[in-house]
């Protein structure tokens, strides 16, 4: 049987820090307020000129890195991403150009905050089937560009950053570094919870569309916080179930850091202590597509995921999508 090893990972996001004391100077808000309610003290956010691409690029040079690869071995991309360069070419024909991956067939992947998940999943999909031996999942999000600066219901949540991982076919029945499996969901009755109105063909780009503010993101979040939760529990038991693990197998947690307060409803209702859980949200914020590989990298980085650990990933977004992964370090 083929399966996906993990041979690199990579994380990348920009060195411009914005403080909760600095958005108390743009809008009617509060370091405690966002500390309370989200768990974010500071978070990553891209300088003028620097485009979704540039992160990406930077995290999936980290990873071919890690992987001592190639970029004329990897035979395709795949990148999670909502908030891309332009809408077309896709940001992953952008990164492959950059990096010089010329063999790879590049496409992006459009699930808001469980893109990543999705790439993943995809890309196992490719190599359990035997028709590519290394692809690079990407996972990039620049919604420092999309949010409206003056509305502090979203501004204080969002932020820029990328994460990489790079997948090479295996047969050796060795459990190190697998994707075991991957789980997607979709519910689009609840698209109208989190959206982007302007900038596509229902509503082209136009004085109007700029004037209307829909080029914004807009977000019902207390609706979309009770949904996230119960997502994400449900995407966690069947990724339990069909592994046939208990909830006492799981070492490590990487979950999408929206809010610190979904990270500890979604362990406190699967029975699992928040050490088991991977938090980047209080210095990253939540990068959408990004969180779970770079909270994955970060967690290797640290020390927090060693060798041997049965991890679970999850995630949940715009759509509404949301997903889930177990992979055996
Ligand atoms: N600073 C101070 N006060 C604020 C701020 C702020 N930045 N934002 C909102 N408030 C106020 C509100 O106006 C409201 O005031 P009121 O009671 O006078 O009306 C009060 O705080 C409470 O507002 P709520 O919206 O009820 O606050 P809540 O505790 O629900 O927190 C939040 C809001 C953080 C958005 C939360 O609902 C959340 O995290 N939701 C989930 C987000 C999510 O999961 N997104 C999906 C993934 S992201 C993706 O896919 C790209």
């Amino acid at each position: 049987m083929i399966r996906s090893k993990i041979i690199g990972t990579g994380a990348y996001v920009p060195d411009r820090v914005m403080t909760n004391f600095e958005l108390e100077s743009i809008v009617e808000t509060s370091d405690k307020w966002i500390q309370e309610r989200t768990g974010i003290k500071e978070r990553r956010i891209a300088l003028d000129g620097i485009p979704v691409s540039h992160l990406a690029f930077g995290a999936a040079e980290r990873a071919l890195k890690d992987a001592m690869l190639d970029p004329l071995d990897i035979d395709m991309i795949v990148l999670g991403t909502v908030t891309p360069d332009m809408p077309m070419p896709s940001t992953a024909c952008i990164v492959q150009h950059k990096l010089g991956a010329a063999r790879a067939a590049a496409f992006d992947v459009s699930a808001a905050c469980s893109g990543f998940l999705y790439a993943l999943s995809i890309g196992d999909q490719f190599i359990r089937s035997g028709m590519y031996r290394r692809v690079l999942v990407i996972g990039a999000d620049m919604f420092s560009k999309f949010v409206d600066w003056s509305n502090r219901d979203t501004c204080v949540l969002f932020s820029d950053g990328a994460g990489a991982m790079l997948l090479e076919a295996t047969t050796s029945k060795q459990e190190s570094r697998i994707v075991k499996s991957t789980h997607l969901f979709s519910d689009g009755s609840q698209g109208d919870k989190l959206y982007i109105p302007g900038g596509g063909s229902l509503n082209p780009a136009s004085h109007e569309t700029l004037y209307d503010g829909l080029h914004y993101v807009k977000m019902r979040g207390n609706e979309l916080f009770k949904i996230a939760v119960k997502a994400m529990v449900d995407a966690c038991h069947v990724a339990l179930e069909q592994n046939n693990l208990r909830v006492e197998d799981i070492d490590l947690v990487v979950p999408h850091q929206a809010n610190i307060r979904i990270m500890e409803a979604i362990a406190k209702k699967l029975k699992i202590p928040m050490e088991k859980v991977m938090v980047t949200i209080d210095y990253y914020g939540n990068s959408s597509a990004a969180t779970v590989p770079t909270a994955f990298d970060k967690a290797r980085r640290v020390g927090k995921l060693q060798e041997g650990d049965t991890v679970l990933a999850v995630a949940f977004g715009a759509g509404v999508t949301w997903a889930s992964s177990v992979i055996q370090w």
